[in-house]
């Protein structure tokens, strides 16, 4: 269904500028170069938190295996230095000297050579005791013999298994008194209190750790007849710590610190070590501390990580040193400076981190270039979009790429070149339809002045020409010709009223009316006529249609003229239907006319509000019915719409504003 609509919308305003929004905006480049910064600062933010965690790890862990494997180191130094003893022990046993100086007695020789072989082999006790554990011969003490030695756990286990036993042993300060005053000196050390170390049960460690080793001593028949033992007391002996250091660590230092350090415990007392106090003494005396101690002593097992040692931060390996019997009786440790691992560490986060930046910086950079490459073109086109807004058509704007930018660079150059065009001819259009309506305004004031001048001279000939026939008789020969020219000066005449009616510039007569009695009127004028005999006329009027301001004579007339196009197009047959409504909310009146007639085609739709359109034959329309009529509504600011299907029929809608016109300028006795 073809429709058109006419006049201005009833009620509306222009509302674009009023809903204008003002917010606040973020260029573009911003956005762009703000997202680009997030992205990038986050994932270096993740990849430098992983990274440095992923770097310390390695490097704890790279230490821990390293002192681990430097335990293991330090474990067969100090089994080599026992199995040295257990050597030197049994070598001397098998010696002849041996079984004959518990069978038939020694001599200064033998103790002379006893001696010696003691220095030598650098023990500090070389004991040798007969089949009851009685002590025969002291190379440590030669005056002090007799006593008996069956306390000690590896003669007693060597006369019992017939054996070689090696082991580490705790000695009392009494019994090294027994072997040697010195020896008890030596073993006495002064604990000292150092932070984090376990608390001191007491003042002075007395004990003394042994390297020992015993060996059985037969006669000719294979038969235990003495026992001898000798060994190493570890209390302020460092010659196992220091080989450790020297062949583990090879004395390298860091900061002026040894970088690796060794140390025997007894207990929880360091009794041989070269990790130094402050003062740079060795730190003999000092202690373990209390979780280390749990882990190692109480529950028997190894411990690696990192703990404090004396004065500073090691990473550490401790393992328990075991008697003969598997009971704990101390601990040997090393440990690797940690400052020297921290330092790598805190090295590599801060490459880690300068790398991170220095990618943080580049990728900045590409990005604010990237951005840059998408938001000058951008901004070029919004500037330029604002120019061809402000009617500058001859805009360019420049291409920077070959990319969609380039290709919206093209398509707004494209579209600018259009609206250029467009624009000139309308401009063109727009200059020729001011010539030519100035000229139909001349042509239709020339009209005007010529229908007001031929007005009355036409009303005479009319008025005379009826009065010619009425007087002719029938047989008159000249009564056809008086006919005919009453005929066309009748038609002369309605061209004459319709034009002056069209060029009649007159501002409405308006008074308040009911538009339902209005229609009403119209037709109860036009029904009696022969071209409405056959047409249904059905009526559905709003009995609350408001009244509304009005020149009821002029809007009559567009009624008339509406409902006599309709009966036309119905060529007399079908219905007419009238429908008056109105809406409370937009403020008008609407009045609906539709017919069953031929209705009217596509092409036809633009033109019927033109003047002197019409598809009747000559004599039945001038062609001015709608012309007139969309004056008349345009002048009360209402609208026309009208809807039509071939063959179907019509709808002329009328639309009048309620409101429109002000009271006050409606004539008062008119109301
Ligand atoms: N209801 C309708 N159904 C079909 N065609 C219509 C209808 N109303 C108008 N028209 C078409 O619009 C044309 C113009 O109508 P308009 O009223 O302006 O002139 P007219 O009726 O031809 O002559 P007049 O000046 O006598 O009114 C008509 O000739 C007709 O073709
Ligand atoms: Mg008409």
């Amino acid at each position: 269904m073809a429709s058109l609509e006419t006049g201005n919308l009833i009620g509306q305003s222009n509302k674009s500028t009023q809903n204008k929004r003002y917010s606040f905006t973020i260029p573009i480049a911003t956005r762009l170069i703000a997202s680009f910064l997030l992205i990038i600062v986050t994932s270096n933010l993740i990849f430098t938190i992983i990274g440095v965690s992923l770097i310390s790890n390695r490097i704890v862990a790279e230490a821990q295996e390293r002192v681990r494997t430097d335990l293991n180191s330090a474990r067969e130094i100090y089994m080599g230095g026992l199995r040295h003893i257990s050597d030197v022990i049994r070598l001397i046993a098998y010696r002849p000297i041996i079984p004959a100086a518990l069978l038939s007695g020694y001599d200064d020789t033998i103790l002379n050579d006893l001696i010696t072989l003691k220095n030598n082999e650098g023990l500090d006790i070389l004991t040798l005791t007969d089949k009851n554990s009685k002590v025969i011969l002291r190379a440590s003490d030669p005056e002090n013999i007799g006593d008996n030695q069956r306390q000690n756990e590896l003669v007693a286990a060597v006369l019992k298994t017939g054996k070689p036993v090696t082991g580490t042993i705790v000695i009392s300060n009494l019994e090294l008194k027994i072997d040697s005053p010195e020896l008890a000196e030596r073993a006495i050390i002064q604990l000292t209190d150092t932070p984090r170390a376990r608390p001191m049960p007491g003042t002075e460690e007395t004990s003394g750790m042994v390297l020992m080793a015993a060996a059985p001593v037969f006669d000719s028949q294979s038969n235990v007849i003495g026992v001898l033992f000798g060994g190493v007391l570890l209390n302020q002996n460092y010659e196992i710590v220091d080989r450790i250091k020297q062949t583990v660590f090879q004395d390298i230092k860091y900061k002026d610190k040894d970088i690796g350090t060794a140390t025997i415990f007894l207990g929880d007392v360091r009794v041989s070590t070269n990790v130094l106090n402050e003062d740079g003494s060795r730190a003999i005396g000092t202690r373990i501390s209390e979780e280390v101690y749990n882990q190692v002593v109480i529950n028997e097992e190894p411990w690696i990580g990192r703990a404090y040692v004396v004065n500073g931060w090691y990473i550490t390996a401790y393992e328990p040193i075991r008697n003969i019997e598997g009971k704990v009786i101390g601990i040997l440790y090393v440990g690797i400076l940690e400052q020297k691992y921290t330092d790598i560490r805190d090295r590599s986060v801060v490459a880690f981190l300068g790398i991170s930046l220095a990618g943080v910086i580049v990728s900045s950079i590409l990005s604010l270039m990237i951005s840059r490459s998408i938001s000058v073109p951008v901004t070029r086109l919004v500037s330029a979009s604002r120019e061809l807004a402000n009617g500058n058509l001859d805009v360019k704007v420049k291409k920077s790429s070959n990319d969609e930018l380039g290709e919206l660079t093209d398509a707004f150059t494209m579209m600018a070149a259009a609206l250029k065009e467009r624009d000139e001819k309308l401009k063109d259009l727009t200059r020729r339809k001011v010539i030519e309506s100035e000229r139909l305004v001349l042509v239709g004031q020339l009209a005007a002045n010529v229908a007001h001048e031929l007005n009355n001279p036409l009303q005479g000939i009319v008025t005379f020409s009826h009065l010619l026939l009425e007087k002719s008789c029938t047989e008159d020969p000249a009564r056809n010709n008086l006919q005919k020219i009453v005929t066309q000066a009748n038609r002369c005449r309605d061209i004459i009223r319709g034009l002056l009616d069209f060029s009649r510039q007159r501002k409405p007569d308006i008074s308040l009316s009911d538009v339902n009695s209005l229609i009403q009127e119209c037709i109860s004028l036009v029904e009696k006529q022969a071209l409405f005999l056959n047409i249904e006329i059905k009526l559905d009027l709003d009995p609350n249609l408001p009244r509304v301001i009005i020149d009821s004579s002029q809007i009559e007339r567009v009624f008339i003229n509406m409902v006599v196009n309709a009966a036309d197009a119905m060529e007399g047959v079908g219905r007419l239907t009238i429908v008056t409504r109105h809406d409370p909310v937009e403020q008008y009146i609407e009045v609906e006319i539709t017919d069953t007639g031929h209705g009217i085609s596509e092409e036809n739709l633009e033109k019927i509000f033109d003047p002197f359109f019409t598809t009747k034959e000559t004599g039945h329309g001038v062609g001015l019915g709608l012309a007139i009529s969309y004056g008349i509504i345009k002048e009360h600011k209402g609208t026309v719409l009208v809807e039509s299907e071939p063959d179907i029929g019509t709808t002329f809608t009328v639309r009048l504003p309620i409101t429109t016109v002000k009271a006050e300028t409606v004539n008062e006795s008119q109301i």
